[in-house]
Order: structure tokens, then sequence, then C-alpha cells
């Protein structure tokens, strides 16, 4: 069994503080590679990736989406987009994509904070403000965002009892617990 991949699943943590150190083209380029190694329905692909490694938009959107500082301080940002003509499940082969960018990026020694999510108003203003600043063509939802960086402080992994749940867990029925 590769243990290692098991051991970056589990340090994988939210990072909300970044040091001014870059990632590099190189570091983004085999994150986005991991991204679209993800399974999607019928293979169909249909996500796009934009790399955004610009201050101001990063400032714009992080108070937009109140998560200050991260976005912000983030080296880059990767904002990650689907086409619902192309896929009705554009955002659920999104996402697969998104956790495999951030188990990647763990494993290459970075932090990583997912953040922003479809369905609230701040998200809707965030996806406006990028439509025009990234120039995105019509037909082309924004998904979410990846932040990528240094971490300026470490956060501990989660420990098996705080994250396995038993009581979520049912084996052969519902009406089952392994307690
Ligand atoms: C769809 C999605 C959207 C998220 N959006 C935000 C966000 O806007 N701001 C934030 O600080 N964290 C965001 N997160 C990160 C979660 O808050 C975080 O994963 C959770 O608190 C567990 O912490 P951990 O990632 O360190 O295990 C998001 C996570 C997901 C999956």
């Amino acid at each position: 069994m590769e243990k290692d991949v098991l051991d970056v699943i589990r340090k994988r943590r939210t990072i909300r503080r970044f040091t001014d150190e870059e990632v590099t083209d190189e570091q983004v380029e085999t994150i986005l590679e991991m991204g679209m190694y993800a399974p999607t329905y019928m293979n169909r692909k249909p996500w796009h990736f934009v790399v955004i490694r610009d201050k101001e938009l990063q400032e714009r959107l992080g108070e937009t989406l109140s998560v200050r500082p991260y976005v912000q301080e983030a080296s880059v940002v990767i904002a990650v987009y689907g086409a619902p003509d192309i896929s009705s499940t554009w955002d659920l082969d999104g996402a697969a994509a998104i956790e495999n960018m951030l188990i990647a990026a763990t494993a290459l020694g970075l932090g990583t904070a997912w953040a922003g999510s479809r369905g609230n108003l701040a998200w809707k203003e965030a996806e406006e403000l990028m439509q025009a600043a990234l120039k995105v063509p019509s037909g082309f939802r924004a998904l979410s965002l990846v932040c990528l960086g240094h971490e300026a402080k470490t956060v501990p992994p989660h420990t098996k009892d705080e994250r396995y749940d038993k009581t979520r867990v049912h084996y052969g029925d519902w009406s089952t617990l392994n307690l």
C-alpha cells in the first residue's frame, strides 16, 4: 500500500496565512496536472482553471468573500470554472479536481485554502468581478478558488479521533452502526 498518499491526505489543512515566498510556475503546473487526473462524468472534463497572480484582484476578491487576508496573501489563486453545457456534473467534477489539487499542493509542501462556494450572494459578486477581470467567456460558471502559498503558520493535522466519526458510517443499512 502506498502509505505516503494517506499521510498527505491526513496532513492537508486549510491555511489562512501565507508568507511572501512565491509558488513557482512549475509547482502550479504540477498542481493543475494533478487536478486534471480527477475523474469526471463520462470523461467530459468540463473544467477550466485561471491562474491568478494579481494582488489587486486578490484583495478585491478577499474583501468580497470576507476571506482577508489569505486570498490576498496567497502567491497564486486558481479560479476553477465549469461548463454546465458540457456536463450537468460540472460542479462535482470541479470539486474532485480541487481536492486533487489540495492534496498535490500539500505533497509539494505548500499551504492551501479552498475559498468561496456557489449559492451565496458574496460568491455571485465575486463571480461577476472575475467575469470582467479574467475575461471569462459566456457559458462558464465559477465554482471556487484555490489559494496556494507557503504557510506562515503551521496548522497541525487533524487526528483520527477528531475526524473519523463512526456514527456517520452504516454497514449494510442505515440502522446499523459500527460502535
Ligand atoms: C466548498 C468549500 C468552500 C470553502 N470556503 C471557505 C471560505 O470561503 N473561507 C474559509 O475560510 N474556508 C473555506 N473553506 C474551508 C473550510 O472552512 C475548511 O475546510 C474546514 O473548516 C475544515 O478545516 P480543514 O480544511 O483545515 O480541515 C471551504 C471549504 C469548502 C469545501
